[in-house]
């Protein structure tokens, strides 16, 4: 009788005799042949790619496709908070699990996520656990970098949608809103203008004395913290439309110290009763909020608030050279109730119309289409 789980004896046989078995001739000659005709396909298709200029569309694609998921990748990572749970050191596969994936049968799932980033070198895998491998993701888990990260998040989120929609929107007729943004992301991620901005402030706000600063569409705050380190003796109003972004600025400032001198509010600046009564009114990165047809009344509103002789700073991107111009122009132009960027010499002459006196522009960053505009309620008005 045969032993439970023996092999029978002619596989018995088969396996003993198997490694002496010499295998048949013409098996081992076909399988050559064909060893060699995949060889000479490869070959062939090459020449043939080659031949007709796909071969470098196809590496083009690849090279492109891969940045595009390296991107994706990296946002994902860093909204999901998986490349700050990595930050501090590994994490094994079953700690990250238990954090990031509710239901047990998707497990799959998330290690063919995390083999994305295995993939782009972004992560690597350790006996410890995940960990962070790439520049990048390094780079971005630093507080310091948040602007950046937010960027990041920015481009595969709200651009990704902008470039991707527009047409069909267009064919529709349907606009993006405000609400197709998040706001406080944007808040974040619009400081990565900041050392450029906080030059322009250096240039209208003084650092002594009294000085009353609005501050119309805060954002983050990150601006007015700049000037009230700037200048200890100046209170400032931020006034910020979104509430979204309004609790990010009240948290700044609380966090910087800064309560008793800065405050902040939700509203819109057109639906604020005039009161002249600051210093310096400055938007930064906001004028594309307003349609471009109504940007005269809105400068002229602003100067309404301005005692005689204040200013007010603008500062934002504009048509012409630069990676953030295309873009932002698309959403200003494509969004309900904003306008596509202006031209600085439209932005000049709206300022005049508005009735400022001394305008002046400045290029913020070279070879980029970042300005700033200053202009002044005249001291007699
Ligand atoms: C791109 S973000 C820039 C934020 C901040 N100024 C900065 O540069 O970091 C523009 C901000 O302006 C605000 N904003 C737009 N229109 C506004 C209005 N009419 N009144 C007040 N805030 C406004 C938006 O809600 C948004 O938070």
């Amino acid at each position: 009788m045969p032993k439970p789980h023996s092999c029978s004896p002619v596989c018995e046989e088969a396996r003993t005799t198997q490694p002496q078995t010499r295998p048949v001739r013409g098996f081992v000659d076909s399988s050559l042949d064909f060893a060699k005709e995949n060889r000479r396909m490869k070959l062939r298709t090459l020449i043939r790619l080659f031949r007709s200029g796909q071969l470098s569309l196809l590496r083009s694609l690849t090279k492109e496709v891969r940045r595009y998921h390296r991107l994706a990748f990296l946002a994902s990572g860093l909204s999901s908070g998986l490349l700050n749970r990595l930050a501090a050191g590994p994490v094994p596969l079953e700690g990250l699990e238990s954090e990031f994936v509710a239901d047990p049968a998707m497990r799959d799932g998330f290690e063919a996520w995390l083999g994305l980033g295995l993939a782009l070198g972004e992560l690597r895998s350790t006996s410890e656990g995940y960990t962070l491998r790439g520049k990048l993701s390094r780079r971005l888990v630093d507080p310091r970098n948040d602007a950046a990260a937010a960027s990041i998040e920015e481009v595969v989120t709200l651009h990704n949608r902008l470039i991707n929609e527009s047409p069909e929107r267009l064919r529709q007729g349907r606009p993006f809103s405000l609400a197709d943004q998040d706001a406080r992301l944007i808040a974040r991620s619009s400081r990565l203008h900041e050392p450029f901005i906080c030059e322009a402030i250096d240039e209208a706000i003084p650092q002594h004395g009294q000085v009353a600063l609005l501050e119309i569409g805060c954002g983050a705050a990150a601006y007015i913290r700049y000037a009230a380190e700037r200048n200890p003796e100046l209170t400032a109003l931020g006034l910020e439309l979104q509430p979204a972004a309004a609790p990010l600025a009240a948290e700044n400032i609380a966090q910087w110290g800064l309560s008793d001198r800065v405050s902040v509010e939700v509203g819109d600046v057109m639906q604020r009763a005039s009161q002249p009564v600051f210093d310096i009114a400055t938007l930064h990165q906001n004028i594309y909020y307003f349609p471009l047809a109504a940007r005269t009344g809105v400068l002229r509103h602003v100067l309404s608030f301005l005692k005689p002789g204040g200013r007010l700073l603008v500062t934002t991107v504009c048509q012409g050279p630069g990676a953030a111009v295309d873009v932002l122009n698309i959403w200003g132009a494509m969004t309900e109730g904003c306008g596509r960027l202006p031209s600085p010499e439209e932005l000049i002459g709206q300022f005049q119309q508005a009735g400022y006196t001394n305008v002046k522009l400045k290029r913020l960053v070279p070879g980029d289409s970042f300005y700033s505009f200053l202009g002044q309620r005249s001291e007699g008005s």
